[in-house]
């Protein structure tokens, strides 16, 4: 027998009925407005700060089964992509939907590969930030910067422009990136180098002093090119979310990718690996984590790194960076907060406090040791984590672009301030 896929509904304010169409697993919030709407009344209205239970858009782009701990980049597992593909394969097939063929990949590599550089008075933008500015707050403002330069970027339905701001917009983050970077420690900036790739050429960004030629070491290349798969998107998060939000209105894609740039930056988004640190830093040694535990089951604090709001389970992408952890550490010498870290995760998943709650490692409990064995300050940590995502913001924004159903994003509320007050002017409420 068919299921009949609809929702009845008493209003018992007014014992009226109504029956709700169900799509996917969902109702539409424009029918539950239909609930008791008369002339004078609105209708029922759905309240849900922070969004825990509003889909906002059909996507084709992730796919996040959180119980059974499975990521996907538009049906592909972010294991098989991480282990055998590359960045700039993953950002074209997240952008564009499928796996690229041979040509398809070499004119993106191409394209990507010479728009590396920024405008000279970008670079003047960028000097003009203090000596100790946040790289997070250069990366956003100089990506906001880029579309006084690019103001064609604004026509966001000729998929030719389109297509030209995008491959802008993944080619030059890294420069921006590594640039904020040098900023805060008084090198000069290094120009791209179009002969390495695009991981490579960061790192040389980064790193490069005097040496003519920068020449990476292939297991840290190979590590970066992990992180940035796996950093590449996440479906509808704080940040994608900003991007999709501030794009509804038809702005430029830079602006929108500042937008994202913005909320990432928050520390309850992009900068939770870096409290891991911190907490790793303080724990100091194996001996201390059984103390340690003890304190966040009592409530002193939290575990940090450990837990997730979608995930349930093991998180995949915790799995891949602690093997590329052991990559990392054969060029670097071993952290020694890996040790604190590893007797952490054993307590943690054997302890019935973290298995009743289902609390497993997330993305950032091994993320942050890789950076830092890779000489990154912390504030740099977001940047590393905006550079790739910028694949995945620009997927989210050319669908709800081309997304009909799409307007601009503006949520109700539920209004409980004063209301029909008389004003009395300043020159009388002073007397
Ligand atoms: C990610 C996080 C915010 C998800 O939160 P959430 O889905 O809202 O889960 P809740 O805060 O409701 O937690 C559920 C229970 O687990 C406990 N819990 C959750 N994360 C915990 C952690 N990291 N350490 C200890 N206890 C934790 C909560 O205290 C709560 O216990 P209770 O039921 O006894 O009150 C949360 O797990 C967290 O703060 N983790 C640490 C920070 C972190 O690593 N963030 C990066 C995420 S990628």
């Amino acid at each position: 027998m068919t299921q009949k896929q609809t929702l009845t509904v008493r209003d018992n304010r007014t014992g009226d009925e109504y029956e709700l169409d169900i799509t996917d697993g969902a109702i539409r919030a424009s029918d539950v407005g239909k609930i008791g709407k008369t002339e004078d009344e609105a209708g029922l209205a759905v309240y849900d700060p922070g969004f825990t239970n509003t889909a906002s858009t059909r996507s084709a782009v992730t796919f996040i089964d959180g119980d059974k701990g499975i990521l996907e980049y538009r049906g592909y597992p972010i294991e098989q992509l991480a282990e055998s593909s590359n960045f700039l394969e993953v950002a074209y097939l997240l952008i564009y939907g499928e796996l690229p063929t041979r040509e398809q990949y070499e004119r993106w590599e191409h394209e990507i590969t010479f728009h590396t550089f920024v405008h000279e008075d970008i670079k003047t933008v960028m000097r003009g930030f203090r000596y100790d500015a946040h790289p997070m707050g250069m990366l956003l403002s100089s990506v906001g910067a880029l579309s006084t330069f690019y103001p064609e970027a604004r026509n966001i339905t000729d998929e030719q422009i389109r297509h030209e701001q995008i491959v802008r917009l993944i080619a030059k983050m890294p420069t921006l990136g590594a640039w904020s970077f040098r900023h805060a420690q008084g090198k000069p900036y290094v120009y791209p180098d179009n002969d390495l790739s695009y991981a490579e050429n960061f790192l040389s960004m980064l790193f490069r002093m005097s040496e003519p030629k920068y020449e990476p070491d292939p297991r840290l290349t190979k590590a970066l090119e992990v992180l940035f798969i796996l950093h590449a998107d996440h479906e509808q998060n704080a940040s994608a979310n900003a991007v999709r939000s501030v794009g509804s209105t038809q702005v430029d894609p830079y602006s929108a990718v500042s937008a994202g740039i913005a909320a990432l930056f928050g520390p309850l988004h992009g900068g939770a690996n870096e409290a891991v640190l911190r907490m790793l830093k303080r724990i100091g040694s194996k001996e201390k984590v059984p103390a340690f535990i003890e304190g966040v089951k009592n409530g002193d604090e939290r575990l940090m790194g450990f837990g997730h709001r979608v995930y349930k389970n093991y998180d995949p992408r915790a799995k891949i960076i602690k093997k590329a952890c052991d990559e990392v550490f054969e060029v670097t010498g071993v952290n020694p907060l890996l040790e604190v870290a590893q007797e952490l995760e054993k307590i943690a998943l054997e302890d019935d406090y973290f298995v009743s709650r289902k609390l497993y490692p997330n993305v950032d409990f091994y993320s942050g040791l890789i950076y830092e064995a890779l000489q990154f300050p912390p504030e740099m940590f977001t940047v590393l984590f905006a550079i790739p995502r910028t694949a995945g913001w620009l997927a989210q924004w050319i669908e709800l672009v081309d997304d009909p159903e799409q307007k601009i994003a503006r949520p109700k509320q539920i209004y409980t301030g004063g209301r029909t007050l008389d004003f009395v002017p300043a020159s009388e409420r002073w007397k």
